[in-house]
């Protein structure tokens, strides 16, 4: 097997072999949204000098180093560091995406971060989540039947039904797309936005699921459904490239086809 060697000037930390700073390493600046509500000021911007040669890859890693280095009071939502868990969402030099899957050296320059637009912010990069999770409730995001589950097992789906759902129960409810879609800047108390359509059409793109008329007619509507006028930034965003505007195109395809 081949010997792992250390660059001269490292050493051990926390149990993981990292290289030692260069002097003079690479550096980057993170300019980074701040409000706190309870301080009663304004929002500002902080820029904070981050050493490229002691960072992870990623701008959360970033994040982290600068909340544990250099201001601790720096407030941002993260689990799973994986493009899982939807947490991190964020607006990283002027494009919504996850901070742990975007790579610090895809963006060139001062690296800008805020919080995801158009939603209330809770304190620097946490945005209240509030209507949007009241949004994904409203579509009634579980499986819903009228006839009694087969006899001893489960309710099957065929191999070409379950791929029906391909492109669908990928998506992280991130909010990014919603948050990217103008339409949803204007109207996000009535539209309910590209996520939760997405989401939407995966209860009805369920073969298993029984309540196709009764979705159908809640989505029916000028504002919930039909305030979509396919501006496709969600599907330009959607960090798991998913395609929301796709979804939505087939809600309207459902609603055309039921009454002709
Ligand atoms: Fe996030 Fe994509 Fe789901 Fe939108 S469709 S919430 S961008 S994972
Ligand atoms: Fe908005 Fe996507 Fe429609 S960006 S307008 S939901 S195609
Ligand atoms: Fe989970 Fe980024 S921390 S998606």
């Amino acid at each position: 097997m081949a010997e792992f060697t250390l660059p001269k000037n490292s050493k051990i930390k926390g149990g993981r072999k990292v290289a030692s700073p260069q002097p003079g390493g690479t550096m980057r600046n993170f300019k980074v949204y701040r409000y706190d509500p309870d301080s009663g000021e304004n929002p500002r911007y902080d820029t904070f000098e981050v050493n490229l040669d002691e960072c992870g890859p990623m701008v959360l890693d970033a994040l982290i180093k600068i909340k544990s280095e250099q201001d601790s009071s720096l407030t941002f939502r993260r689990s799973c560091r994986e493009g899982i868990c939807g947490s991190c969402s964020m607006n990283i030099d002027g494009r919504n995406g996850l901070a742990c899957t975007t790579a610090i050296e895809d963006v060139k320059g001062e690296i800008k971060i805020t919080p995801l637009p158009a939603m209330d912010v809770i304190k620097d990069l946490v945005p209240d989540f509030t209507r949007f999770y009241a949004q994904y409730a409203s579509i009634t995001p579980w499986l819903q039947t009228v006839t009694p589950p087969p006899a001893g097992k489960e309710r099957l789906q065929s191999p070409e039904e379950r791929a029906k759902l391909d492109g669908l129960y990928e998506c992280i409810l991130c909010a990014c797309c919603s948050t990217s879609c103008p339409s949803y800047w204007w109207n996000s108390d009535k539209f309910l936005g590209p996520a939760i359509l997405l989401q939407a059409y995966r209860w009805l793109a369920d073969s298993r699921d029984e309540m196709t008329g009764e979705r159908l007619d809640a989505l029916e509507d000028p504002f919930r459904l039909y305030r979509c006028h396919t501006i496709m930034n969600c599907a330009n965003v959607c960090p798991k490239g998913l395609s929301p505007a796709k979804a939505i195109a087939e809600i309207k395809k459902m609603e055309v086809e039921r009454i002709v």
